[in-house]
């Protein structure tokens, strides 16, 4: 981390819906995160389909502007699927992450969607409770999952995120 990051903190890092050009940066902090990454090939035909969605973080452009964390989400019809979430690792635990999460919500309000879904492996403890602090609630759990950091299968809590009762509630 390098010194100014701690000064900072997330709220000088800035959230924008995510181009097919962000697929390089993209992957990178995909490969440094997980044990079987997706390529920027992968990502860019991903944000080219119509009901794919994405935002990155990126750090001050007086500091480069580098993205340093992206999330992509898929809709299908008043639903959305968090498809993959992940910040650069010297940037983890500095508010990335729930700022990503808190721009996904926002969206799903706007678009008036009903729930967002995830899955998380249930050994993925800062994920998890990224999720839960959003609201996101266990709804099922599914064997045999295979997309952390390890490279051991495990079980995946399946979470959701009720949009439509957080929409009625404000
Ligand atoms: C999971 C991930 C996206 C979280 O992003 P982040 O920027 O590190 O998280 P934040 O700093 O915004 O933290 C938000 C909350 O998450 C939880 N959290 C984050 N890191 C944590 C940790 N190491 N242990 C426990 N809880 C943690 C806390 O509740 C935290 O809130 P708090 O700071 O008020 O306590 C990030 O760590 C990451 O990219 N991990 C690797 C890839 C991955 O696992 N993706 C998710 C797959 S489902």
């Amino acid at each position: 981390m390098k010194w100014w990051q701690g000064l900072w903190g997330a709220s000088d890092v800035a959230i924008a819906p995510m181009q097919r050009s962000d697929a390089i940066e993209a992957s990178d902090i995909h490969r440094a995160v997980f044990a079987r990454p997706w390529t920027d090939g992968e990502i860019a035909d991903l944000l080219g389909t119509s009901s794919v969605t994405g935002f990155v973080a990126r750090e001050q452009a007086a500091h480069g502007g580098a993205i340093i964390g992206f999330v992509l989400l898929r809709a299908a019809a008043d639903e959305a699927e968090i498809l993959t979430i992940a910040v650069r690792p010297d940037w983890q635990g500095h508010g990335v992450g729930a700022r990503l999460m808190a721009h996904v919500l926002a969206h799903a309000h706007r678009e008036r969607l009903a729930s967002v879904f995830l899955e998380v492996g249930e050994t993925n403890a800062a994920a998890a409770a990224l999720y839960r602090k959003l609201g996101f609630a266990i709804v099922g759990d599914r064997p045999d999952y295979y997309r952390g950091t390890a490279e051991a299968r495990t079980r995946a809590l399946v979470m959701r995120h009720d949009v439509a009762s957080a929409r009625k509630a404000r």
